[in-house]
């Protein structure tokens, strides 16, 4: 029996609406809050106003309220040491400490804990000066990988054949991680862990460009489906034995052991499956449509993985059929949004089962749902299979108006067409 829980989700995107929703489909949630939270946690709990990134003023809330669960959603919270503070007022935290955290909050750290551990990735080299970013490029060759080593919501990584822009983007930042191009379809993979065990979730695809058929800059996600029908089946049993588990073993070697969502960003190469990067938690919007077909409850599982007991939990369990997320995103994004324009049609679109998943909303004095960021929201289109769950999305987000809006239109599609041929 697990006690009841009364859990306290830390941020207001995509992924931690969606986290909200999952939580309150499980039976032992019996309170639910978010901090600050949007127009969709609000529907199920109580947001909270504050700032998520100042961790004593997290753990007030949390003391405050009496949760027994604390989830914190993004990087940025986590890099700060919020977990941390929250953990140190006995209060049960779903997330990597600080020190942990910088498997996603610097890429030259992950790089070294990778070699380390002897996992699978791009070879790469720490560049500061302009002549090591010359060198560099001049070794691994076009394409031209060029990261920045700090946390930059998904747009601090330039990929091109130009080397100029390659340099440009590298002298913009401090220090810069470039790394040899890895050629090959990429996977999401997650590993819930308490910083010994570890449990795969089911491998989801982002597609990470603005545009259709993967042109334009890089965003932080425009859509993303599950599960694989192309790929191996024993693929997250793999990369658990080549990437998490190793990763996880490390990090506890060091004195810093990782508990939380390990996200492993994959791309499966010639040469076998490579790591592209690490997060610290779960990705939006893969985390969309992974939770939407994940069966186990999530309060009990996110419970025991904040205080070392998921040796205890049984295998993760799935429904079948498939889930396929597609963004919303305002216009000007990935660049400066427009925003503030009213948002309409989610009855209509949630009329064939789709489930909208608020990310960058707001409501105004009016009582108008807006936009209020760059990626508006997601519509969660579930089905039998990816032809299906494509479908509905699809047709889902065709009844959303948004002035100067726009989604890609080819979200899963090759997925989709390699079930019916
Ligand atoms: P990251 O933030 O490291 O995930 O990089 C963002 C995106 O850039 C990835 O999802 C890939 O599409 C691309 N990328 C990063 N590293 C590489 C690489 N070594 N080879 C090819 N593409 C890459
Ligand atoms: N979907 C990519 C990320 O969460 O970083």
């Amino acid at each position: 029996m697990v006690d009841p829980l009364r859990v306290l989700v830390i941020g207001s995107g995509g992924r931690e609406h969606a986290l909200s929703l999952a939580l309150s489909r499980d039976p032992a949630v019996v309170e639910l809050h978010a901090a600050p939270g949007n127009p969709g946690s609000a529907a199920l709990g109580t947001n909270h106003a504050i700032d998520p990134l100042d961790g004593a003023v997290v753990a007030n809330l949390a003391t405050r309220l009496g949760v027994n669960l604390v989830v914190v959603g993004p990087e940025a919270p986590l890099v700060a040491g919020v977990a941390d503070v929250v953990r140190e007022r006995g209060i049960a935290c779903f997330g990597p400490s600080a020190a942990a955290a910088q498997l996603e909050g610097s890429k030259a750290f992950a790089k070294q804990v990778m070699a380390a551990a002897g996992v699978p990735t791009a070879r790469s080299r720490e560049c500061v000066t302009h002549d090591q970013v010359e060198q560099a490029l001049s070794e691994f060759g076009a394409p031209f990988v060029v990261k920045d080593d700090g946390l930059a919501a998904g747009k601090g990584v330039v990929v091109t054949n130009d080397r100029r822009s390659a340099v440009d983007h590298a002298l913009r930042c401090r220090r810069v991680v470039i790394e040899e191009f890895l050629d090959g379809p990429e996977v999401s993979l997650f590993g819930i862990t308490d910083g010994h065990t570890v449990r795969p979730l089911q491998p989801a695809q982002d597609f990470k460009r603005v545009g259709d058929g993967d042109t334009g800059p890089n965003t932080g996600g425009m859509g993303a489906y599950t599960p694989l029908p192309w790929a191996p089946d024993d693929l997250a049993e793999e990369v658990t034995r080549t990437v998490l588990q190793p990763t996880i073993d490390e990090m506890a070697r060091r004195g810093t052991p990782f508990s939380g969502l390990l996200y492993a960003g994959l791309a499966l190469t010639a040469d076998g499956v490579r790591v592209v990067e690490f997060n610290a938690r779960f990705g939006d919007p893969e985390t969309q449509p992974l939770l939407a077909r994940l069966v186990t409850p999530l309060g009990g599982l996110l419970y025991a993985a904040a205080t070392g007991e998921l040796a205890a939990q049984p295998e993760l369990e799935w429904g079948s059929g498939a889930a396929v997320a597609v963004v919303l995103a305002a216009q000007g994004y990935p660049g400066t949004p427009r925003t503030g324009g009213v948002i309409t049609g989610l009855d209509a679109a949630t009329s064939n089962g789709s489930v909208i998943i608020h990310a960058g909303t707001t409501v105004d004095a009016q009582g108008h749902l807006i936009s209020a960021g760059g990626r508006v929201l997601a519509v969660v289109g579930l089905g039998d299979d990816i032809e299906e769950a494509r479908g509905r999305a699809y047709t889902s987000i065709g009844e959303i108006q948004l002035d100067g809006s726009f989604y890609r239109r080819d979200i899963a599609a090759a997925a989709a067409r390699l079930v019916v041929s």
